[in-house]
Order: structure tokens, then sequence, then C-alpha cells
């Protein structure tokens, strides 16, 4: 292994430090790495795997103002590429606005989502809310060859080179993009168009807006979708003609929100709304669902089928898990993370476009979370997801599920005792025909090692282990959302000898 250190932060995070979710598995890394050819420590780099898996993390420099939540942190991206049988790692923060003007300061400038806005020593800010950092930490995705990360409560798109992991500036769409609300995370890109569909949300009317950015990178649809109040929208979906967002009852208390205190609440007894536009289409051809209440963190996909688009997601059994005492006072405050607690089970919604009924039902009685799917059936009907499975009342992810839609087996595989995983993106093998020929990547955090690995799976036989096992240079935090990138997406991956040459170029 060739391993550089390129960068390193100032962390002032206490030595004695005991919040779970900056310690042990969640402990923030300090250091930027570039490590050529890692360690395999098992098996063999797959010679038909060829492109870079990125993953996003929350990882925090200064403490917060008072309480830190783990959606706070600073976003580090995680690179592996994979290319003629060798491998390569990077990481680096996401050099943020926020991130240099609390480096510069040497402490938290911004409240973060568990505390109030006035707390904040600055008082402009970004997001939905308002008065926080665009930490970008939340979601990362690549769009005409360049990766971009996201934030849950709306803001900039940074852009991030997919080879070195260093930020390339705001994404701006000519001029064009929507500064003023942001962008939400879990933007879209549909493979077969390259266009990028996304979303965002505030505390103004319409309260939400849906995007348009075209193959050329212009934003060419830019439409209200008017809610009742404000929302806390996470992900969205599509299908070849239609884009789907949504109106789930959990939001801010009303009564409590005109007294600048922002408590979700679930309102059990209204409906779950989707709202389907036709992609092409403006805000007098939004068509409203209504479906039984729950609250969805993220989507699997969608398609049409007849007169139906079928929509799949994570149902939450109960998305305002009560505190039941039981656990400590860390697992009780963060019950609202824990998988099992939130009740999160694969679901089916068949929104019927003709009688505008919704058929609806589980398809799955496994708790798991974070889908992943073959990007090139992204819109399009697909059989497989990927997904993962989460240590009870932790939000850890301690496994990985593959859910088959048609016959609804299940295959499963657990890390062990003291190791988690990340978002597992399904990277297709060079060549492939099949929806699940190829590979599940992922990294981990495995405590018994204090070490970090970056796990290669046969995607169709996930249960007979790693087919690869690469070691990272040291122990990173354990962190969620990631994508997979073809090397033939990324310019000058092919034009370049090496992947190091290709970051020169
Ligand atoms: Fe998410």
């Amino acid at each position: 292994m060739d391993v550089e250190i390129v960068g390193r932060l100032l962390s002032t995070l206490p030595a004695d430090d005991d919040h779970p979710y900056r310690t042990g598995p969640w402990r923030p890394q300090t250091t930027e790495w570039l490590a050529d050819d890692p360690e395999v420590v098992e098996g063999e780099v797959p010679s038909d795997l060829d492109g870079v898996y990125l993953r996003n993390t929350e990882n925090p420099v200064h403490p917060a103002v008072r309480y830190y939540h783990p959606f706070d942190g600073d976003g580090m991206v995680h690179v592996v590429g994979f290319r003629d049988g060798k491998a390569f790692y990077r990481n680096r923060f996401v050099r943020t606005d926020g991130l240099m003007a609390e480096i510069k300061a040497k402490s938290a400038q911004w409240a973060g989502i568990a505390e109030m806005p006035d707390w904040a020593p600055r008082k402009d800010g970004w997001g939905a809310r308002g008065r926080m950092k665009d930490s970008s930490s939340t979601d990362v995705i690549v769009h005409r060859g360049m990766a971009l990360t996201s934030f849950y409560q709306c803001g900039d798109l940074y852009r991030i080179d997919p080879f070195s992991a260093e930020t390339r500036g705001k994404e701006t769409w000519g001029g064009a993009f929507p500064t003023e609300w942001g962008v939400s995370a879990h933007p879209k890109v549909d493979d077969a168009t390259g266009e990028l569909l996304f979303f965002n949300y505030s505390k103004q009317a319409p309260y939400m807006h849906y995007g348009v950015v075209d193959a050329d990178n212009r934003l060419v649809r830019y439409v209200d979708v008017p809610l009742p109040g404000p929302r806390l929208p996470h992900d969205m979906a599509f299908t070849e003609n239609y884009a789907i967002l949504n109106d789930f009852p959990l939001f801010w208390r009303p009564d409590f929100l005109t007294q600048g205190v922002h408590l979700p609440h679930w309102h059990r007894d209204m409906p779950s709304r989707f709202a389907v536009v036709p992609r092409q289409g403006g805000r007098d051809q939004i068509r409203w669902f209504e479906a039984e209440s729950t609250y969805v963190l993220h989507f699997t996909n969608a398609y049409e089928d007849g007169d139906e688009i079928v929509l799949d997601g994570f149902f939450q059994g109960d998305p305002a898990p009560a505190d039941n005492g039981m656990g400590n006072k860390w697992q009780r405050a963060f019950r609202f993370l824990a998988l099992d607690r939130m009740q999160t089970r694969l679901h089916r919604w068949r929104l019927n476009l003709v009688t505008g009924q919704v058929r609806e039902e589980q398809l799955s009685d496994l708790i798991s979370e974070f889908g992943m799917i073959n990007s090139r059936h992204a819109g399009r009907s697909y059989r497989y997801v990927w997904a993962a499975t989460g240590k009870p009342s932790w939000f850890l992810l301690d496994g990985l599920v593959r859910h088959d839609l048609l016959t609804g087996a299940e295959e499963r595989i657990v890390f062990g005792e003291g190791v988690y995983g990340s978002e597992t993106a399904m990277a297709p093998r060079v060549g492939s025909t099949g929806e699940d020929d190829g590979y599940l990547i992922t990294l981990t955090t495995d405590m018994n090692a204090d070490a970090s690995y970056c796990l290669v799976l046969d995607a169709a036989r996930i249960a007979d282990g790693p087919v690869c096992k690469l070691k990272l240079p040291e122990r990173i935090s354990s962190g969620t959302h990631s994508t997979w990138a073809d090397g033939t997406e990324l310019r000058r991956w092919h034009t370049a000898d090496t992947a190091a040459q290709a970051i020169d170029l």
C-alpha cells in the first residue's frame, strides 16, 4: 500500500467526549488520506469492476453549540476506485462555506437540528429551518461525471472530483441554481436521459419545488409544488414519465412553529400524500394521491405498470417512537434514528392514474432501510433491492439483505458483532446484462480490528461473503449514503494511463 497524508484538520472535540455519535464507531476522522493499492486482506480486486464508489459521512470537527445531533457533522467524502484489478482510496472533507468559517472561528457557528436557531452565534445560515450550517454531509450522487454532495435540510450542491474527493466549488447550473431555497438531499439522476431531478422545501409558500436539470447542465424546469404548510420531505422517486414528490404527516407542529420552536410531530390521523408530476409538466398537472399515514425516509424505485405507478420505499410503522424507558439516555434520545424503533419495512404503493386510488402492501417483514438498486433500472421495472439492516436501538448498519421482489426471497449477511457497514452501492459488472450481475460495495467500521475495510460482494450471492476485502489506512467513522459511478460515466477515466494520472489531468 502506497499511503500519503494529504490533509488534516484541527479538531476541537473534547478528549473525554462521551457522545455515542462522536465516539466508538462514529469517532470522526481528522486526517485526509491518499492510498494507492490498499492491502487486499481477502480475495482479489475483480478485474471486471470499473468505476468509483463514493460515500458521504457526517464527520464533526467542532463540538456543537450545545447538543450534537448525528446529522449535524461536517461532510467527508470517501472514494474507493477500481480499475484493471487495482484499487485506490481517498478521503477529503467537503470544503463548505460553513466548514471554512468554523475553521476560522475554531468553534461551531450555527445551531444543529436539535438546537434552537437562536443559539447560533451567526445570524445567517442555510437550510429549510434557517440558521443552520450547510454541511453537505448527507448524500452524494454523480451527474455528468462530477460528484455532487448535498444537505438534507436543503443547501448548495458541492462539486466533488470523483477521483480525488477534492471540492471543486458549488454547482451553479449556469447561474440558475435556486440559491435562496437550495436543493434537498437525494436529487436523482436518470441514467437513460442524463437528467437530474430534484426538489427543495422551506417554511415559505409554496413550501416545495420540483426541478429538472438536463444532460447539458441547464435548469430547464422549476415547478411550484404547493403544500398546506411547511413539511419535511427527504426523498423523491421518478418513473420514465413522472416525478413523485410527497407530503407526509410528519412535520413541525404549527402551533410551536409560530413561537420559533421546531418540534417534529407525527399527525397520525392525517394521510400520506404523493404528488405525481409529469417530468415535462407544470404546476397545473400535479395530481395528488392519498395513502396510509406514515413517513418514508427513502424510496428504492418507481416505475409505470399500465394505468399504475408502482412506488417502493420503506414504510415506517412508527415514525414517532415513544420513549419507552428502555436503554440508556443516548438510546432514548436518538430512538428516532433506530430502524427497529421506526419499524422500517419495504412497502409498495400502486397509484392508479385512472381511478386516483392507491393500493398498498408490505413487501417484507424484515426491518431494513437504505435500499440500493442497479441504477440502470432506476425509473424502470426492477427486481432487486439491496438494503441495510440495523443494530437494534442504534443508528448503525449491521448487515445486508437482498430483497427479491419477484419471489419474495431474502438473502442476508450479518457483518458480526462490532462491525458496521455503510449504504451499499450496486456496481454492475463490466459488460453485464443481468440486473444482479455485479458487485456490492460498502465500507465497514470494525471495532474489533480497530480498522476499516472496503468489502466487495457478489450481488447475486451476498451470503457467500466478500469476494474482496481491502484495508483502509485507518478506522473511519460509520456513515450512510453512497453511490456508484461506472468508469464510462467519468471523464478522463480511460484517457489516463492510471487513476492517479486521471486526477492530475
Ligand atoms: Fe437520506
